[in-house]
């Protein structure tokens, strides 16, 4: 099986941090994004993957010079310009040839869900695509697709108003697709496979789908990115890990809990970080505190600084000794 992974998008939702590197390329505990997502795709059978790229394509293939992550082939395709989601399928799909069924994914999802089992129900009733289903609290960030009993899609509605969402099962960001889905998409243009494609498909009632409720985030909010990590270290997907690099050095007197510390990483004395993740090279110093946010690399975070709240610290970004960071970002945007 061959899938296309999405990957050309700004990860405007992540910045600061994606103002330096693209979203898929943040590290989650101990890999990339990228990295954790196409290990899923393996264990469900894909063997080769086309990377849609666009935004900061040079940081893939330099982080995967000889073409391979996770033990899976990779082949890219760098859109020049963005295509949106319809747009990018099509382009990837056509760079490489592709004329048999394949699987498209976005590369910001962490779930357990069987590739395979979507397949055979996309085979079973001869659909042109068929598309993953997860339940969520609020659909109003996501595609919200009601289905009948069979399966097959009734309308598919991207990001409604709470108020007019018909269901709580949305769009998981998995599909297996017919190569004629691409004839219609237009080349050329930006073009959104949610607000084009899928419901153009719902018109001649060729779009199916499976639900599941497997584990299943999307990790391109501040508060998932930090949840995909924590859920790992609580075992949430399997054996938990451990949160702590080997080259993080932790003074004895700070205090580290329910947190991820990443390579080279410094917590110093009487330091607290709770429910947080520190990036590679981060450095909190004496007394300051970290409680649900995000440290990005190399930032460092003065004495007795409080940072809370999800709070977002840029790559490099230094905070002052004493000072106070509530849900915010710093560097803010501007
Ligand atoms: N190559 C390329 N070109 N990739 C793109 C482009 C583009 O122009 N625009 C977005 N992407 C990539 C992003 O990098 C990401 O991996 C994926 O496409 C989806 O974009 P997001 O920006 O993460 O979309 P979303 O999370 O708001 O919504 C999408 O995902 C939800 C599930 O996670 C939609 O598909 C929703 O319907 C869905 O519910
Ligand atoms: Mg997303």
């Amino acid at each position: 099986m061959k899938a296309v992974v999405l990957v050309g998008g700004f990860g405007t939702r992540l910045r600061p941090l994606t103002l330096s590197t693209p979203k898929q390329m943040l590290p989650v505990v101990d890999r990339s994004m990228l990295e954790h997502v196409i290990a899923g795709l393996g264990r469900h059978g894909i063997d080769e993957v086309v990377l849609s790229l666009g935004y900061r394509e040079d940081v893939f293939r330099n982080a995967y010079p000889d073409a391979r992550c996770s033990g899976v082939r990779l082949e890219y395709a760098v859109e020049p310009e963005p295509l949106d989601t319809a747009g990018a399928v099509n382009f990837a799909a056509r760079a490489v040839g592709i004329d048999e069924t394949f699987v498209v994914v976005n590369g910001d999802v962490f779930t357990d869900l069987d590739v395979g089992q979507l397949w055979q129900r996309h085979r079973e009733v001869g659909a042109e695509a068929t598309i993953a289903l997860t339940p969520v609290d609020d659909p109003s960030r996501y595609g919200v697709v009601p289905t009948d009993e069979d399966g097959r899609v009734l309308g598919f509605i991207e990001k409604p108003s709470r108020a007019d969402a018909p269901t709580n099962w949305i769009n998981a960001g998995t599909y297996v697709l017919e190569p004629s889905v691409l004839e219609r998409i237009d080349t050329g243009r930006r073009v959104s496979i949610e607000r084009e494609t899928f419901p153009a498909l719902v018109s001649d009632n060729a779009l199916w789908a499976v639900k599941s409720d497997a584990y299943w985030v999307d990790a391109g909010t501040p508060d998932t990115y930090l949840q995909v990590q924590l859920d790992l270290i609580d075992g949430m997907r399997g054996q938990p890990v451990d949160g702590i690099a080997a080259s993080a050095s932790i003074d004895p007197s700070a205090t580290v809990e329910h947190s991820v510390v990443m390579d080279e990483a410094a917590i110093g004395p009487d330091a607290v970080v709770r429910d947080s993740v520190v990036l590679p090279g981060a450095r909190v110093e004496a007394r300051a505190s970290v409680t649900g946010s995000v440290i990005g690399p190399r930032a460092v975070i003065g004495e007795g600084a409080r940072i809370s709240d999800m709070s977002m610290i840029g790559d490099d970004a230094s905070v002052d000794a004493g000072s106070e960071v509530v849900a915010s970002k710093i560097p803010q945007e501007v």
